[in-house]
């Protein structure tokens, strides 16, 4: 699905989020950096966003990576990346979750934006994914996951499918021209975990500490689970 990548790709997540995909990234991206690390990788980075605002928010002495196995996605990072200034350490890799390219422990930070439900929703090597994640953070280090939620009040989440199958399913198809990916993306967060759900998926994937900060009424959230 990630193969080709729509021309408008960073608008189209624009549009079908009137724009607080950028704060949402940025909040996410503060919530890494809370901690100080050394080294911080942007997981499954696409067109680099939240790379590009761990670099920008951090010292120049952190080390920030973005990896992903989407060429298209990593070139335009790539573009993106030099727009960062001089002095700042970021570098934009190819690279399978399933087998990150990184030694043990070599992050203190694991960032994931909007790439976790693809991770994990009805996705068989989860587990797999879940074993690479904890194997490159360090003891103590956190993984910041911003990811679509399901609002608790039933009236909000009703309101939220909604507007998932009616506005982003048809305006993603059209202006992307792809229509099983935006009905992908639809879909998957309409029937994605709930905060709670996701809390008990990170302990059994064996975090010691989860937390979630409900965003947006609760349509987005940001956990935040220690290793
Ligand atoms: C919905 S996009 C999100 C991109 C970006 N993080 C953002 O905030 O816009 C999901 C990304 O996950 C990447 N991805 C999915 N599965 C992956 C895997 N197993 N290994 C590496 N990247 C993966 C895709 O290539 C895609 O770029």
């Amino acid at each position: 699905m990630f193969t080709a990548v729509p021309p408008h790709y960073d608008l189209i997540n624009h549009v079908i989020t009137w724009g607080l995909d950028k704060r949402w990234r940025r909040q996410a991206a503060r919530e890494c950096l809370a901690s100080q690390p050394g080294k911080a990788l942007d997981l499954c980075c696409g067109t680099g966003d939240l790379a590009m605002d761990l670099a920008r928010l951090a010292d120049d002495s952190v080390e920030v990576s973005g990896v992903d196995f989407s060429q298209p996605m990593l070139d335009k990072a790539r573009q993106k990346a030099k727009t960062v200034a001089r002095g700042k350490k970021l570098s934009i890799v190819y690279g399978d979750v399933a087998h990150l390219p990184f030694p043990d422990g070599y992050f203190d930070c694991i960032g994931i934006s909007f790439a976790f439900r693809n991770l994990t929703y009805k996705n068989p090597l989860t587990r797999e994914y879940m074993v690479e994640v904890l194997r490159v953070l360090s003891a103590g280090g956190r993984c910041v996951i911003v990811e679509s939620s399901q609002p608790r009040s039933r009236l909000i989440r009703k309101l939220f499918h909604l507007y998932l199958r009616w506005f982003v399913s048809r305006v993603g198809s059209l202006l992307s021209g792809n229509r099983e990916a935006y009905h992908y993306l639809a879909e998957s967060a309409a029937r994605f975990y709930t905060s709670e759900e996701l809390k008990r998926l990170l302990l059994t994937a064996g975090f010691c500490q989860v937390s979630f900060r409900p965003l947006f009424l609760g349509a987005v959230g940001i956990h935040v689970a220690v290793k």
